[in-house]
């Protein structure tokens, strides 16, 4: 019989209460006891670092964004598979969480912020958008979706003017990958309309009978002058058989 035990636990501005839990070998962090991601299952954490970096394939040094950070899943695979001269910058809300990757955790995803092609930004993602220029990628796991957050403040990412910024912090041809447990026409309606040619992805689950999940892509469009012309094209990426997580 499995028995949780709480290693941390820190109060999220706006009352929400984010723990690290141990149960057996594995780690996991929950928000307000849901749980949000785990060392045990991070199947669809790896796909999605994977995916945005076999698309950069071919570009010598491609400057990423991702946000957040969790515990460094998405980081890894993404890392793993860019090239040296790569640039990732990881912007993760939680002082906590940085911390606890940086503490044994992160040994979990092979300490991917020790990784040299590594920065990370303490603090919101949108921000870090706004301020951001010539990135060829921004990778968005920062919730449940576009139409599930864990954190209210992060319903402004996946509105119009939020994409707007997203879209003038990429290079033209760069994209956004957006991870969600559910779909939601409304948002690749949104995408689309703020310039992005979009695809929806939808992998197999990766356990049988497991949760499926969803990754948007959004691409500017490479020649960007003028109004983009837009469309939704939804693909059954294949991707291998991985365990998901439970969110
Ligand atoms: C589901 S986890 C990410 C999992 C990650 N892909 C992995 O491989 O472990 C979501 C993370 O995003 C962070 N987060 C939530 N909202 C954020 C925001 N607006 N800016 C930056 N990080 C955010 C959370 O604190 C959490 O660490």
């Amino acid at each position: 019989m499995k028995s949780d035990e709480l290693l941390d636990r820190v109060v999220l501005p706006g009352g929400s209460e984010m723990r690290l839990i141990r149960w057996d070998a594995h780690v996991a962090i929950e928000i307000d006891g849901r749980p949000l991601m785990s060392t045990h299952e991070h199947g669809s954490e790896d796909d999605l670092g994977r995916v945005v970096a076999e698309r950069l394939a071919g570009i010598a040094a491609p400057r990423v964004l991702i946000g957040g950070l969790g515990l460094g899943f998405t980081l890894r695979a993404a890392l793993d598979a860019l090239p040296k001269a790569a640039e990732v910058v990881v912007a993760e809300l939680v002082p906590d969480v940085v911390r606890w990757n940086r503490a044994k955790y992160g040994a979990y995803a092979g300490r991917p912020l020790r990784d040299r092609r590594v920065t990370v930004v303490v603090g919101d993602v949108g921000a870090a958008i706004a301020e951001g220029r010539d990135y060829d990628a921004i990778v968005l796991d920062v919730d449940n979706g576009p139409d599930a957050l864990t954190h209210n403040v992060n319903a402004n990412l996946y509105k119009p003017t939020a994409l707007q910024r997203t879209r003038r912090a990429l290079r033209p041809g760069g994209m956004l990958a957006v991870w969600s447990a559910f779909p939601s026409r409304a948002f690749s309606k949104v995408l689309a309309a703020s310039g992005f040619g979009v695809e929806l992805l939808r992998p197999p689950p990766t356990t049988e009978g497991g949760p499926r999940y969803y990754v948007w892509i959004g691409r500017k469009p490479a020649a960007s002058r003028g109004s983009a012309r837009a469309g939704v094209v939804r693909s059954a990426r294949p991707t291998a058989a991985r365990p998901s997580r439970a969110r």
